[in-house]
C-alpha cells in the first residue's frame, strides 16, 4: 500500500508541472484529489491495514495529499503569471517605433502646425490660471449673437459672412465669442477662461483668408479689471509664442458686445513689416480683436455689471502659425498635403 502511495505521488510529482492551463489543472487535481481520485482510492484500501500499518499509512497519505495540494496552489499561480506575461508580450509598447518606422522607410504621424500652435497658447493660458473650455461649431443665433449684444439689423449677421442652416435659427459659429456665453453659463466669477476652436465664415478665400479658420477666444471677469490687465496679457501671450518681444499696435475697433473696443495688430514676421499678400502690403496683421466685456453682455449672462468687469479677446490661431512657421497662404493649413505638413513634425 505504502509504496503504491509512492508510485500516485511520483506520477503526481512528473505531472504537475507540465500542466499548462487552469481548466488542465482542474482536472488533474481531480484526478489526484477529487473524491474519485487516485489518493482516494487508495484510502478506500485501508480498512485490510492492521492498526499499525494504518497508522504510518494514514500519517503518510495525509502529507502526501498535503504535499500535492501545495505543488496545485504553486503551479496554478505560476500558470496564471505565465499567462499575464503572454498577454504583456503581446501587446508591448515599443517606444522605439519612430526610429523603427523611419528604417522600415514608412511615415511617422506628427502634429499639424495649427495644433501644436493650439497646445502652446493653451499651455501658455493654463500657467496663467485660465481655464480651457469648448463650444460647439453649430450654434443657435442666442449664442452666436444676441446674447453678444449683436442686434438683428447688424452687418455681422448679414447672409454673406454666416453660413446658416435651412431652419433659420441654427448657423456655424462665425466666431469662438459664443464660448464666452457658455462659459458664463457654467461659472460664477470671478474666472478665467480661453476656449480654442474652428469658425466659419461665407469668405472669398485668399492667401490670408478662409472659409474655416481658428480662433481663441479669452475672457476674464473680476473685480476693478481694466484695459492695462487686458494689454499685459496679450502682450506676454505674444512675446511667449514667438519667443521675443514683438511690436503691436491698438486701434480702436468696435464689436457690439465690448465697450471699449480694440483691434490688435502684430508686425508682420513674413515681410519684415515691408508688405506682403499676407499683410495686404501694409506691415501689420490683424491678430485679434478685444475689450472690456459689454456690460449688457454680462448681465445676459446672469453677472451684475455693478459688480464685475472684466475683458474678453479674440485671437487668431491660423495667421498666428502662418507668422511662426513662415508660412505665406493660409490655404495650405488646410491643403492635406502632406508635403506641406510634414515640414513641421515633431517627435
Ligand atoms: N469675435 C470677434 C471676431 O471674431 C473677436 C473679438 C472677441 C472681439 C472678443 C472682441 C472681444 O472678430
Amino acid at each position: 500500500m505504502l509504496q503504491k502511495l509512492e508510485e500516485v505521488k511520483k506520477e503526481f510529482d512528473s505531472g504537475v508541472g507540465l500542466v499548462g492551463s487552469m481548466p488542465d489543472m482542474a482536472q488533474f487535481k481531480a484526478d489526484f484529489l477529487g473524491k474519485k481520485g487516485k489518493l482516494n482510492a487508495l484510502m478506500g484500501g485501508m480498512r485490510d491495514l492492521s492498526v499499525e500499518e494504518k497508522k504510518s499509512f494514514g500519517a503518510r497519505a495525509n502529507e502526501v495529499k498535503q504535499e500535492m495540494t501545495d505543488a496545485i496552489d504553486k503551479r496554478s499561480q505560476d500558470i496564471e503569471l505565465e499567462a499575464i506575461n503572454a498577454k504583456l508580450a503581446k501587446n508591448k509598447l515599443d517606444i522605439s517605433w519612430t526610429d523603427k518606422i523611419k528604417d522600415l522607410g514608412q511615415q511617422a504621424a506628427g502634429l499639424h502646425p495649427l495644433t501644436q500652435v493650439t497646445r502652446e497658447l493653451e499651455d501658455i493660458f493654463l500657467s496663467m490660471g485660465f481655464d480651457i473650455l469648448d463650444g460647439p461649431h453649430i450654434e443657435d443665433e442666442y449664442h452666436n449673437f444676441e446674447a453678444l449684444n449683436i442686434p438683428e439689423s447688424h452687418p455681422a449677421r448679414d447672409m454673406q459672412d454666416t453660413f446658416w442652416f435651412k431652419d433659420k435659427k441654427h448657423l456655424l459659429r462665425t466666431h469662438t465669442s459664443n464660448i464666452q456665453i457658455r462659459g458664463m453659463e457654467q461659472k460664477k466669477p470671478p474666472f478665467k477662461f480661453v476656449g480654442p476652436g474652428k469658425v466659419f465664415r461665407c469668405e472669398t478665400l485668399d492667401a490670408s483668408h478662409e472659409a474655416a479658420f481658428h480662433q481663441l477666444e479669452g475672457m476674464m471677469v473680476g473685480k476693478d479689471i481694466a484695459v492695462p490687465h487686458m494689454i499685459h496679457f496679450l502682450r506676454t501671450l505674444l512675446s511667449e509664442i514667438f519667443k521675443r518681444e514683438i511690436k503691436v499696435r491698438l486701434r480702436p475697433g468696435f464689436f457690439p458686445f465690448v465697450e471699449p473696443g480694440f483691434e490688435l495688430d502684430y508686425e508682420c514676421l513674413l515681410c519684415g513689416g515691408k508688405g506682403c499678400s499676407v499683410c495686404k502690403q501694409v506691415g501689420w496683421v490683424e491678430g485679434l480683436g478685444c475689450g472690456m466685456v459689454h456690460p449688457n453682455v454680462l448681465s445676459g449672462g446672469g453677472i451684475d455689471p455693478n459688480k464685475w468687469n472684466g475683458f474678453a479677446f479674440g485671437l487668431g490661431i491660423d495667421r498666428l502659425a502662418m507668422m511662426r512657421y513662415h508660412i505665406d497662404d493660409v490655404r495650405h493649413l488646410h491643403s492635406g498635403n502632406l508635403q506641406f505638413s510634414e515640414q513641421f513634425k515633431t517627435y
